[in-house]
């Protein structure tokens, strides 16, 4: 992955959607450029975090609705820091940034359905919830890698396209030698996005 002098701080998760973007979009079938451009625009998709009070991002429990609408600025807060940033990267990481909490059934942040969305926001999508559930956060510990595959296929037409999210599911484990991937905390149950 390519980096363009953007003045962020990328978190080790935002490196590892990064990552994983840029092996999915390859393993659907984009070219190495595209694939590599789709993952730098993936790595962007939480920058407008940096306007969510550290308070409220890290609230263990419930969120109040006036704090969750505070975390769901973070997608507008990011497209517009990205205003500005050119190239076909520059589209695609305004795109991911806006809409990377949408969902395949239209029940995601902003009501939009995903199959009116680019391929690309669909990829960082799937890739920043597993990198999510498998990271630990002052809230929760992270989950064992096949729990946040089995999560992943049961929203399998809920949360993901299905076409997507067997795709994720089948790069993980061939990735992995049929096997799963990243830490196991067998003890760990639960958790969140
Ligand atoms: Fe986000």
């Amino acid at each position: 992955m390519m980096r363009r002098g953007l003045p962020v701080p990328y978190s080790n998760e935002d490196l590892k959607v990064a990552e994983l973007a840029e092996a999915l979009a390859l393993a659907c079938g984009t070219g190495t450029a595209t694939a590599s451009l789709i993952g730098e625009a993936a790595a962007l998709h939480d920058v407008g975090k940096f306007r969510v009070s550290s308070h409220i991002l890290n609230k263990p429990g419930k969120l109040s609705p006036c704090e969750h609408k505070a975390i769901k600025t973070h997608t507008i807060w990011g497209a517009n820091m990205l205003i500005g940033f050119p190239g076909a990267v520059g589209i695609m990481a305004r795109d991911i940034a806006l809409y990377h909490h949408e969902k395949f059934d239209g029940t995601g942040y902003w009501g939009k359905r995903t199959n009116e969305l680019p391929f690309y926001v669909h990829i960082a999508t799937i890739c920043d919830v597993y990198v999510a559930l498998i990271s630990s956060r002052p809230y929760k510990r992270g989950w064992a890698s096949n729990e946040a595959l089995d999560y992943i296929k049961t929203q399998a037409g809920k949360h993901f396209s299905p076409v997507l999210a067997h795709m994720f599911i089948k790069l993980m484990r061939e990735q992995n030698g049929g096997g799963y991937f990243g830490p196991t905390w067998p003890e760990v149950r639960g958790g969140g996005l």
